[in-house]
């Protein structure tokens, strides 16, 4: 057991030394220890630090991760958290750890963690995990599933903002360790955010989205709020940090012949550079929206438009049929700001997991008329629905020049291959062939 801790812990170091790219707020000091100042009138984007000539030890320590957690609930897992919440000394360092139990068959549920990628440890047990990219550039194309089975002693990786889950396959309990890249990782359980939100998601858009009948929805809204097994707080402010990415993963090679990848594009030699590279034309065309959700994004990022290559920045299009619907989605790298032009949209956003697991996912909506501006914060789920009996138009910045998308109801039950059912079944507490009939529909991605 000391071995695979002493193994856990040089993965976290391995982690964050020669190969990141430190990018985003650095640290400016040695520390910065946590204080919850509730005094205070003011926020700050993460937690006040206390006064350095107060800090002890014990402000980097934390006991009791040798305990298991309490897997009697309805998925048969338990998170404990180490971050910022529990550990002050964390603060602003941009690393935290999870341990994870589960009981026979018990499983930590598809969700993403919005501001960090995962590195995982199997201690005891057998393990079936899996990831789903975000939406293929090809709309023919599906989100991609990768899976593996993990035995004690075996790493695997879940890329920052993609959505995943780890399901103990074994007749016994099972645990992990995890480091996680962010000191408050947030995290978005997928069923609990769309059908268990707090007020929950009007049937009409998750009907449309998930393309089932709404009497099944609103069977989902009344039981799909499971008690929240993943005590990972919400962050609203954390700092955040570490080098954001531009594609969902950056596989190494030592081989410079065999890369066929950066983390992002090349740069074009400079003196070739011309103003066509920083121009695109035809935005004033309203996209097709003869599809399923009745609606259309027209992307304008690094792939189309070349020059905005490391800029950290692009934008949409958005066309809505009357009643069309921008089905509940995520942007892994990037914050969106929405401005409607035509139409009445109504909007929203869900937070990610409560620290309080009694307390909902919270969602935001509004209606929007033409001139409003709605913001939609980094990797949470959210979604746009024309109200209107007229066609409706929006254009958005995001924050990234590769933002990707990951529409919710594609990736978890139109993956490629699909996602095992016993792990849907679970996690959305349906019976299999509520599942088997999702997973047999065609996922279209709108853009
Ligand atoms: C584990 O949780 C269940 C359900 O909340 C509870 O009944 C039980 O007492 C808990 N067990 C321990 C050891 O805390």
């Amino acid at each position: 057991m000391k071995i695979i801790f002493g193994f856990l812990a040089t993965i976290l170091i391995v982690s964050l030394a020669p190969y990141s790219y430190a990018s985003d707020p650095s640290p400016l000091q040695d520390f910065c220890v946590a204080v919850s100042d509730s005094a205070a009138a003011v926020f700050v984007n993460g937690k006040f630090c206390k006064n350095p000539n107060m800090v002890v030890a014990d402000d980097f320590f934390l006991s009791g991760l040798n305990k298991p957690g309490n897997t009697s609930n309805a998925v048969g897992s338990r998170v404990t958290p180490v971050n910022v919440n529990q550990l002050p000394g964390l603060n602003t360092l941009g690393i935290s750890a999870v341990r994870i139990d589960y009981a026979p068959y018990g499983l930590n549920p598809p969700h993403t963690h919005p501001r960090a990628t995962e590195i995982l440890v199997v201690l005891e047990g057998t393990l079936y995990v899996g990831f789903v990219t975000s939406n293929p550039a090809n709309p023919a194309m599906k989100n991609k599933l990768f899976t593996k089975y993990l035995n004690p002693g075996d790493v695997f990786v879940f890329p920052e903002g993609l959505i995943h889950f780890q399901f103990n396959v074994g007749k016994t309990n099972a645990i992990a360790f995890a480091g996680l890249s962010s000191q408050n990782p947030g995290v978005i359980t997928i069923a609990n955010a769309v059908f268990g939100s707090d007020p929950p998601i009007n049937p009409a858009v998750l009907t449309k989205a998930f393309q089932v009948e709404k009497n099944l929805i609103k069977m989902k809204i009344i039981f799909g709020f499971l008690a929240t097994i993943l005590i990972v707080s919400l962050a609203p402010f954390s700092f955040a940090s570490d080098p954001s990415p531009l594609q969902d993963f950056c596989v190494a090679v030592s081989d410079s012949a065999a890369a066929v990848f950066v983390n992002g594009k090349f740069c074009k030699n400079p003196n070739m550079v011309v103003a066509d590279d920083f121009f695109l034309s035809g935005l004033n065309k309203p996209g097709n929206t003869s599809n399923a959700v009745g609606s259309r994004v027209t992307p304008v990022n690094v792939n189309q438009l070349p020059g905005l290559n490391t800029l950290g920045i692009s934008a949409v299009r958005i066309d809505y049929a009357p009643y069309g619907l921008n089905p509940p989605h995520t942007h892994p790298r990037a914050t969106e700001i929405l401005v409607v032009l035509e139409g009445t949209l109504y909007v929203g956003f869900v937070t990610s997991n409560p620290a309080n697991p009694a307390m909902k996912n919270k969602l935001f909506t509004k209606y929007l008329n033409p001139g409003d501006v709605f913001v939609f914060p980094e990797g949470l789920i959210h979604f746009q629905f024309n109200v209107g009996k007229t066609n409706a138009v929006a254009f958005a910045g995001l924050s990234s020049q590769n933002p990707g998308v990951i529409t919710i109801a594609n990736a978890v039950f139109g993956s490629d291959p699909p996602i095992n059912p016993a792990v849907l079944t679970k996690a959305f507490q349906v019976e299999k062939n509520v599942i088997d009939y999702l997973q047999a529909q065609f996922w279209s991605n709108i853009g």
